[in-house]
């Protein structure tokens, strides 16, 4: 059952290379010409590797050990994420650059750019906390990035190229996990309610804005199952070693808002196409049943944490140790999924996608 999406975005693949005069040796041109991304550690490639300052950082042994060349890139996994498997599976032959990195320059600004940065959040507040780059910031790094797609491509193809990128909103755990549920005078003037319409809120302009710069496929990704991470299994999980079931009503509560604002402005744009990319539901059947897919433990992390404010989050830098095999374990940190994780959400994620690239 989560196999036919892949298959039919292969033969989209196929068809948009024999349409695009394949064959001839002359690679196969992907669906969309560019992939742009906003977010948090969910989505970051390494901007936060140029963030001198960013508390959050996954520039070290054990983050990439099944990554290319086996090297830490700033990606909070032990290999690919969910954005890069998107784009495998789209046709692409690399990945947007991190817009920060001096790889994004010249020719590699025509396949996207990523503005992700781990930490970030919806709530400009919480990314400050952390030194991250805010969502407003990832903003204006847009639009200097429309300036020298411009310069490279051409004001019309640059033009054509981000009417038809795709455009993926991935953010909003740190608003909860690093921000609310440990901040006593942001939970006295919201409650939970009122904090998500917060956050919702922020979502709208933002997706709005874009659409107004020229974005016309946009997918957010949902709130995950707060409550199934092992970070907050431990944190709030009072030792019963299971999913925390108010952190998950609370994610269900954000994510019933984000569907009713997503549906408002499809209403609005008619010529904005508009996916959720939904991670809560397949993460939480991995987390409550990891046997039945394939992975033995979805409690522990695959490489060892530490106990330092960040570090309960992520891979202790000092012990470098990992598990023996990332791929049975449904969480790389404490936060983050294994990249066979990871491929086991990008599924679903394609299925939600397909509209938008049709
Ligand atoms: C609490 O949240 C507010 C608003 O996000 C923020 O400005 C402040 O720094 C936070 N305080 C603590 C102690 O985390
Ligand atoms: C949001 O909408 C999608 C379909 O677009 C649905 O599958 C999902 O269950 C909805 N989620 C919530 C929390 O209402
Ligand atoms: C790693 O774990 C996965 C999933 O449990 C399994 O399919 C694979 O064979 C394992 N690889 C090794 C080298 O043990």
């Amino acid at each position: 059952m989560v196999a036919w999406p892949l298959t039919v975005v292969s033969l989209l693949v196929a068809s948009a290379a024999i349409m695009n005069g394949g064959g001839g040796g002359e690679q196969a041109q992907p669906i969309v010409p560019a992939v742009i991304s906003f977010g948090d550690s969910t989505i970051d490639v390494g901007n936060n590797n140029y963030v001198p300052g960013a508390v959050f950082k996954a520039d070290y042994a054990p983050y990439g050990q099944d990554f290319l060349r086996h090297e830490a890139t700033g990606r909070f996994s032990d290999g690919k994420i969910v954005t890069d498997i998107t784009a495998e599976t789209l046709g692409f032959q690399s990945y947007a650059p991190p817009y920060l990195s001096p790889q994004a320059s010249g020719k590699n600004l025509l396949i996207g750019a990523n503005f992700a940065s781990a930490a970030s959040s919806y709530y400009d507040d919480t990314a400050a906390m952390y030194d991250a780059i805010t969502l407003t910031q990832q903003l204006k790094y847009y639009k200097e990035y429309q300036s020298k797609l411009a310069a490279v491509a051409g004001h019309a193809k640059a033009r054509a190229i981000l009417a038809d990128a795709l455009y993926v909103v991935s953010t909003g755990t740190g608003d909860f996990l690093q921000n609310y549920y440990h901040n006593a005078s942001l939970s006295r003037r919201y409650n939970v309610d009122q904090y998500c319409d917060l956050l919702v809120g922020i979502f709208s302009g933002f997706a709005d804005e874009l659409y107004r710069l020229g974005a016309r496929r946009i997918g957010v990704t949902s709130m995950p199952p707060l409550g199934c991470l092992p970070a907050s299994i431990r944190l709030y999980g009072e030792g019963r070693g299971a999913c925390v079931p108010r952190l998950n009503r609370d994610a269900e509560t954000f994510n019933e808002k984000l569907n009713a604002t997503v549906k408002a402005l499809r209403q609005q744009h008619a010529d904005l196409k508009f996916a959720i990319f939904d991670i809560y539901t397949p993460l939480r059947e991995l987390a409550q049943d990891p046997v039945a897919y394939g992975f033995a433990n979805a409690r522990d992390t695959c490489c060892r944490t530490g106990t330092a404010k960040t570090r309960v989050y992520l891979c202790n830098p000092t012990t470098a140790g990992a598990c023996r095999n990332a791929s049975s374990y449904v969480f790389f940190d404490a936060v983050h999924p294994s990249e066979a994780a990871n491929v086991f959400m990008a599924e679903s994620m394609i299925e939600a996608g397909i509209e938008l690239v049709t």
